[in-house]
């Protein structure tokens, strides 16, 4: 059973905006609350506009924290995201979090980060709280590599680093390098990462998925992602972040968003 504790909402002075690439934006906010708590692989619900449309409150993971609050990267595409890309310092913003289940982190562990475009946003916590053994990363061109300091870097059209898709990138000495390996991404770039992985190392996966979510805190029901025994998880209260092997790919990209 579920818990339903209710996360706390608090609001948020936004104290620098910037844009990192073209449509992408990252706002830095105040919080002690939410510095003090997050941990890597959570996210926020955001309020786009208070009082006007969209009404619901959309999620984003959290980029990473600093000495007084947390940062977020997103990308604009569509109305909420633009309300929120043209929030200015001294604004204040309704934020309900940390919220969801992140990565799974044991002391000691060594990582390997796979990241697909702005999927990747996030990663910078991940990093910055873990032993990275190396950060791999596919985008589409360079609009769309965020700044990671990645160890490597594809792009399809080959704007920045070598042609090709990050499944090029997966060696068996990175996989054997790692204890833990993060992926994410797009549904698809992590279902053809899952695939290049062989069996022996996907006990070392962990998943972060993506849903259209409404509360975003477990009690509407909005947000299920098909797990391998045949039923459903809520993306936002289990997840985002699962063990590869509890998601169901076939039924999770007929779902759509
Ligand atoms: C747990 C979680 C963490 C997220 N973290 C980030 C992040 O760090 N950075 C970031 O840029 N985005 C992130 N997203 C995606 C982000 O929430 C959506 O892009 C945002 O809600 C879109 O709102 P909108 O009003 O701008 O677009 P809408 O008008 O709601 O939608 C515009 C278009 O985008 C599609 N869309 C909406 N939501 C998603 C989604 N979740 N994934 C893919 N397509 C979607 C819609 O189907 C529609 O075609 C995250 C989503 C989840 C569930
Ligand atoms: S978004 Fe409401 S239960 Fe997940």
């Amino acid at each position: 059973m579920l818990s339903c504790a209710v996360p706390l909402d608090y609001d948020c002075l936004v104290t620098r905006r910037e844009e990192v690439l073209p449509g992408v934006v990252k706002i830095f906010f105040q919080c002690e609350g939410i510095a003090a708590t997050a941990l890597p692989g959570q996210f926020v619900q955001i309020e786009p506009s208070p009082g006007t449309f969209p009404v619901t409150r959309r999620p984003i993971t959290i980029n990473s924290l600093t000495d007084d609050g947390f940062e977020l990267l997103f990308d604009v595409i569509g109305r909420g995201t633009e309300l929120m890309a043209v929030m200015s310092p001294g604004d204040t913003v309704r934020v309900l979090g940390p919220l969801g289940h992140g990565w799974m982190t044991d002391p000691g562990s060594k990582w390997l980060l796979i990241g697909g475009g702005l999927g990747a946003a996030g990663f910078q916590f991940l990093k910055d709280s873990v032993d990275t053994a190396a950060i791999l990363i596919g985008a589409s061109c360079s609009d769309r590599v965020i700044p990671l300091d990645a160890s490597f870097v594809v792009t399809e059209d080959g704007s920045t680093g070598s042609r090709g898709l990050v499944t090029s990138l997966i060696s068996e000495e990175h996989l054997s390098n790692a204890d833990s390996i993060a992926v994410c991404g797009p549904v698809a770039m992590m279902e053809a990462v899952w695939k290049t992985i062989p069996e022996k190392h996907r006990h070392k996966v962990q998943i972060s998925t993506e849903s259209r979510m409404g509360c975003g805190w477990g009690v509407c029901d909005g947000c299920s992602i098909p797990i391998s025994d045949g039923g459903y998880k809520k993306c936002c209260k289990e997840g985002p972040v699962f063990p590869g092997t509890d998601i169901d790919w076939k039924r999770w990209k007929e779902a759509g968003l």
